[in-house]
């Protein structure tokens, strides 16, 4: 079966490694034999990863990624890299009226334009590989779906699924493949903190809209980053894969 999803000595960078689902997709992947390059800003918490995973290659890059020095530092310190989760990111929602013009910057900053920049700044010192996959964490409140206090934060998600779109098209000739991933609710700290703010009551309400009955893990999300960095879906690019529990299967 492994070899079907064969990562074993690939060099992968995953942003947003020191936290939940970020530490989840690390935790896979060195399991599975990756070496990794692991992203953070909070250097206990990504020491705390870096030193819990399995295989002791693994080397933590810290840094807060909308600043342009940490996308270049990061983009010369890393070798030439097989996959990139982009997964760093800020759940922050709130009612369209609230926001103001900060809020809705540090969204875009965080969501989109650290991501977007990192990346730019990767493929210009040449650090992708042929044959590379690189995957974008969106979430089901992006382009195609809604969510109360969803606005902003869907927009930032909806611009990142179109760059995979036309960037999967621009680097498919060098065979680097460029997919995203939806996940619906996972059960993360961001989601802790949420629950916090917008109360219990109204999760276990939304909780009802899960076909499955449950909200999904942080290894949920893995299995499907595994896959795609695997040669069990070199023919994959462009595509947005829902892991959403059967939420979007509703009309
Ligand atoms: N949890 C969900 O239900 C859910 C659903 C759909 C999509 N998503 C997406 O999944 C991703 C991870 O979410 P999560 O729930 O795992 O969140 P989380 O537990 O809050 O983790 C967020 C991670 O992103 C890092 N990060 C945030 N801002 C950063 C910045 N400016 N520079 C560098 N790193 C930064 C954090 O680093 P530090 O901790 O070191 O600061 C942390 O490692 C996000 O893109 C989110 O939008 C989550």
């Amino acid at each position: 079966m492994d070899e079907y999803f064969h990562i074993k000595g690939k060099k992968i960078l995953v942003t947003g490694a020191s936290s939940g689902i970020g530490r989840g997709i690390s935790e896979r992947l060195a399991n599975a034999g990756a070496h990794l390059y692991l992203c953070g800003r909070d250097r206990n918490r990504l020491d705390t990863v870096a030193n819990s995973l399995k295989g002791n290659e693994h080397q933590p890059l810290l840094g807060d990624l909308t600043s342009s020095d940490v996308q270049m530092k990061i983009a010369t310190e890393c070798e030439k890299l097989d996959g990139v989760v982009l997964n760093a990111g800020l759940i922050e929602l709130m009612p369209f009226q609230i926001h103001n013009d900060q809020s809705i910057r540090e969204l875009m900053e965080v969501n989109y334009m650290a991501p977007t920049l990192l990346l730019q700044s990767l493929i210009k010192k040449r650090k992708i590989s042929r044959n590379a996959s690189i995957i974008v964490i969106s979430s089901v409140t992006s382009a195609n779906f809604g969510s109360i206090g969803g606005t902003i934060y869907g927009s930032s998600k909806g611009a990142l699924e179109g760059l995979v779109k036309s960037l999967s098209i621009e680097l498919g000739r060098q065979n680097i493949r460029v997919n995203s991933i939806s996940p619906g609710i996972i059960e993360t700290e961001a989601i802790e903190t949420l629950k916090k703010s917008l109360g219990e009551e109204s999760f276990q309400n939304d909780l009802k809209k899960y076909p499955l009955g449950r909200y999904g893990k942080p290894k949920d999300v893995a299995s499907a980053v595994h896959f795609l960095l695997s040669d069990s879906s070199s023919w994959i690019t462009g595509i947005n894969l829902v892991v959403d529990g059967g939420l979007t299967a509703h009309s």
